[in-house]
């Protein structure tokens, strides 16, 4: 298993100015107004006093503009104690909202991290809010951390950061969601043969312990026992064995009582497609197809860590989808948890049969809502692309509350409809309640939602597809490549919302 480094530290300096700190180098965010840099009158501005104008040259000369993404690195500049200057565009107000600084901190890092350096400073602007402060935070975090986990040379080494004229609080809450988004990233890019049921439990386990979370494992005798023959099903092809993982918490003062919030999360640890074998190519990248489970949990040990005062639930079915000479087969019948009937007609889709079942766990523990998030369909690509997850919902409240948290932070959202008179029809079975394909190939990300539907049980519950943000094929200005950690802030901020 590839070694966690842990988070290296993350301290806040209050009364230093930009120009008189000692790093290896400074970041300092520049704004922009009418398609040109605009310095603002935060560090920005100050940095421009203290180095005779140079940020205001360079803006006239055109070097500078502070649009998203731009990243402009100065060696010495004239009046700073630093060795290097890092100017990093935010673009307009309306982009360096919270989810534009997260990007922008981690375009910084990501810079930063190509080699090594004893102390990068970041100078956070008085005017941003708590959420802005804590995203550019966690971007930070985020940023300096790559997919190179098995490289014998790392092409980014992490550094300590020291945040300038933050609010201490701020700074360590985001410190924490960058910590979870980077726990999340780490299972995701970790290899298949290395990540698989059992070793993403004993990982669950593992960060359970550490932050105070109630943390059940079940193995495949308590799986047998309790009737998941779903999970088992998909679980048979592989000599990997699945998993369910439960994890619980309750914050403190907070009364005993249902979860307020259950997440759950899709851990198909490599997904082979199954019979129904997937072509090499669509194959590559499928050790992400744990990346809901991830996430859940990611979100759950966070969740943990800042101590909210809520009751909350996480729940993860994890298993691997193969071949071997046992594996479940197109025509068979699952008798599901639930008690419905499913007929296979694709292997492949094998993400809403695990999650069948892990929907019927929760269901039976009453949360007030639940929240599950799944690299689920390629469908769902088809319709928004890789950067936007799908939405799916059996209660339009609730679905605009995850909506909100989502986009609250960065991470963008769109809801897919469920209407029952178009859809309900198209996932029912010959020979038994339902089928796990639905009739024809138009509308796949809906008729895998009106499949999960069917094992909530009329709970709230929003689904979320993340097939496409959950796994970058491409580097971006802000992030390597490999798992991006999606939906990780976007939980930890609709469980805020519950306090
Ligand atoms: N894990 C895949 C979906 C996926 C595709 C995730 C690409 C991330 C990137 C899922 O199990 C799957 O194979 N879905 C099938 C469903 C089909 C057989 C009805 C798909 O989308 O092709
Ligand atoms: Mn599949
Ligand atoms: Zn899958």
């Amino acid at each position: 298993m590839s070694q966690n480094p842990g988070p290296l530290p993350i301290t806040v300096d209050a009364s230093t100015p930009t120009a008189a700190v000692a790093a290896d180098a400074v970041v300092a965010f520049v704004g922009s107004r009418d398609d040109a840099a605009d310095l603002g009158r935060g560090p920005a501005a100050a940095l421009d006093t203290t180095t005779g104008g140079l940020l205001t040259r360079l803006a006239a000369a055109g070097e500078l503009r502070g649009k998203p993404g731009e990243c402009l690195p100065l060696l010495a500049p004239p009046g700073l104690k630093a060795a290097q200057l890092l100017l990093v565009g935010v673009g307009t107000t309306t982009q360096a909202d919270a989810g534009g600084l997260y990007r922008a901190a981690a375009t910084a890092t990501r810079h930063l991290a190509g080699r090594p350096r004893t102390l990068v400073a970041l100078a956070a602007d008085p005017a941003w809010s708590p959420r802005q402060t804590e995203q550019a935070v966690a971007g930070a975090a985020v940023g300096m951390h790559g997919q190179d986990l098995y490289k014998s040379e790392r092409r980014r080494t992490p550094f300590p950061v020291v945040w300038l004229g933050a609010a201490a609080d701020a700074v360590e809450r985001g410190g924490l969601l960058g910590a979870g988004v980077n726990l999340a990233r780490r299972l995701v890019n970790t290899p298949p043969d290395d990540l698989y049921p059992a070793s993403f439990a004993a990982e669950a386990a593992t960060a359970a312990a550490d932050v105070g979370l109630g943390c059940e494992i079940w193995d495949e005798a308590r799986l047998i026992r309790e009737g998941c023959r779903a999970i088992l099903a998909v679980g048979r092809g592989s000599s990997r064995p699945p998993r369910l993982v439960l994890l619980t918490y309750r914050g403190p003062g907070v009364p005993e009582g249902p979860p307020q919030l259950a997440l759950v999360g899709k851990g198909v640890t490599f997904d082979s497609g199954g019979l129904s074998l997937k072509p090499p190519d669509g194959m590559l990248t499928m050790k992400c197809d744990m990346a809901g489970a991830a996430a859940a949990l990611a979100a759950a040990v966070t969740i943990a860590r800042l101590q909210l005062p809520i009751r909350f639930m996480a729940a993860v079915g994890l298993a691997e989808n193969m071949t071997g000479p046992a594996a479940y087969k197109l025509g068979d019948v699952i008798r599901a948890r639930s008690g419905t009937t499913i007929e296979v007609h694709n292997t492949d889709a094998e993400g809403r049969i695990v999650l069948a079942d892990v929907l019927d766990v929760v269901r039976g523990l009453s949360p007030a809502a639940i929240v599950d998030a799944a690299t689920l369909t390629g469908a769902c690509m088809v319709a928004l692309g890789t950067e936007v997850a799908g939405l799916f919902t059996n209660d339009q409240p609730w679905c605009d509350r995850v909506a909100a948290a989502a986009r609250a932070v960065g991470e963008p959202v769109w809801q897919l409809p469920m209407y029952p008179d178009v859809y309900d029809d198209l996932i029912k079975g010959e020979v038994a309640d339902i089928k796990n394909v639905g009739d024809g190939r138009w509308g796949g990300a809906i008729t895998a939602a009106k499949f999960l539907e069917r094992f909530v049980g009329g709970i709230p519950w929003t689904h979320v597809d993340i097939a496409g943000p959950a796994f970058a094929e491409k580097p971006r200005a802000w992030t390597d490549g490999g798992g991006s950690g999606s939906m990780v802030r976007a939980f930890v901020e609709l469980a805020r919302g519950l306090t």
